[in-house]
């Protein structure tokens, strides 16, 4: 178990100037913030500082952007975070940030600007992002991690960790990592893991380490047709990832030697084009004709699944069903996030997350509040369960 410095062993923070990570990593759209999940996520760390008098001053990214780029500006996380905190919240960029926060007020809070505006925030060379931060960490009394959902060590997440004193985990982060550490350490039996998505690649990981831990898997999504393609089966014109053939085929195999049972969908729901407005085909059957693309799982699969998820005592799902952004191929998603927060066993332990797990979430009105955790983390709830070592906690473990 971690045992992280918290909030509170920072000790007399009043009128001191605090630095919390958080993750940003939000899809905007004109402006707007279209996942507010993360943001709000954020509130009770900076909440906690700002009451205790601390000057915060936040730092993040968004996107991968090469260089600074108009449309990836985090100034409307700035807004939207505002809202939440029911304050004005300060902006600058880190290269002329010096006088923002040497004039902060205390229980102020600073927001810069995308830390991947500047390439050193990933670089590989060690001396270039120390570079890029030292500045602010000499104008730092304390530093916070709150930003899981950032696992990759960067400059501004793992650098300046190091660079300063007095460090801790935030509230989420602690969260974060106590909810999943028991999904990881303890799952109680039956563990039913509901595995969708379009990106077969990133999924493999945490595929690979569920085999032979859950009792069964339930793939739906893109990537189903990668699994019924290497099964075999007919896909029709469904897209699939033919790279990732061959690995979907050992994940199979292996899954029948370690008595992990993976299903796949039953039936479709499919389009002959792959648009927002296509019609909607009803395919009773596993295979798909050839013609028609896979666009979300049918009634017969729903059914098969949620029978299933009601008998499980541990829940993880990550990935939607189907391509749930347009309407007629939103039901998958819909009813199996509904059966997971409504019809599973009340005592069941029910986790879900992932960037796009979370949209759908948000888009379709899936009861949050009916799950023990919704991880902010994409990439990094999935390279957690599969056990892998995430370096940006080290510096906060006492
Ligand atoms: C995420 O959304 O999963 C994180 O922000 C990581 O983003 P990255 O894959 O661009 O590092």
């Amino acid at each position: 178990m971690f045992n992280f410095r918290t909030l509170e062993d920072l000790g007399d923070v009043r009128g001191k100037n605090v630095i919390v990570a958080t993750n940003f990593d939000v899809p905007i759209e004109n402006e707007e913030v279209l996942e507010t999940y993360r943001v709000k996520a954020a509130v009770p760390t900076i909440k906690n500082l700002i009451e205790r008098g601390a000057r915060v001053i936040l730092v993040s990214h968004l996107g991968r952007p090469n260089g600074p780029e108009d449309n990836m500006s985090l100034m409307p996380v700035r807004f939207e975070l505002g809202k939440h905190l029911n304050m004005h919240i300060k902006f600058a960029h880190l290269q002329n940030c010096r006088n923002s926060i040497i004039f902060m007020e205390d229980g102020e809070v600073l927001l810069l600007e995308n830390m991947r505006f500047y390439k050193e925030e990933l670089s590989k060379d060690e001396g270039e992002r120390q570079n890029l931060i030292k500045e602010l960490a000499s104008l730092a009394y304390g530093f916070v991690n709150d930003a899981f959902a950032s696992y990759r060590p960067s400059a501004s997440t793992y650098d300046l960790a190091l660079a300063v004193e007095n460090r801790a985990a935030g509230t989420l982060m602690v969260k974060e990592v106590e909810k999943l550490t028991q999904l990881r350490e303890a799952p109680v039996k039956p563990y039913v893991a509901v595995i969708g998505g379009a990106k077969l690649d990133t999924k493999i990981d945490i595929l690979r380490s569920l085999v032979g831990k859950a009792d069964t898997i339930l793939i739906g999504g893109a990537m189903a047709y990668t699994f019924m393609k290497a099964s075999g089966c007919p896909v029709g014109n469904s897209k699939i990832d033919e790279d990732m053939l061959q690995t979907a085929k050992e994940i199979l195999e292996k899954a029948k030697q370690e008595k992990t049972e993976i299903l796949l969908p039953v039936d479709h729901i499919c389009t002959a084009e792959f648009k927002a407005d296509a019609e909607r085909v009803e395919v009773d059957s596993q295979n798909i004709p050839d013609g028609l693309i896979g666009m979300d799982i049918g009634e017969r699969t729903l059914a098969n699944y949620s029978q299933i998820i009601q008998s499980a005592k541990t829940i993880l799902w990550n990935g939607p069903m189907g391509v749930f952004e347009w309407k007629g191929f939103e039901r998958g998603t819909e009813a199996i996030g509904e059966y997971i927060g409504l019809s599973a066993s009340e005592d069941a332990y029910k986790i879900a997350g992932g960037g796009d797990t979370i949209v759908a979430m948000e888009k379709l009105k899936i009861n949050m509040k009916n799950f023990a955790h919704v991880s902010t983390g994409g990439g990094a709830m999935l390279a957690f369960l599969a056990g892998e070592e995430l370096p940006v906690l080290q510096p906060l473990i006492k």
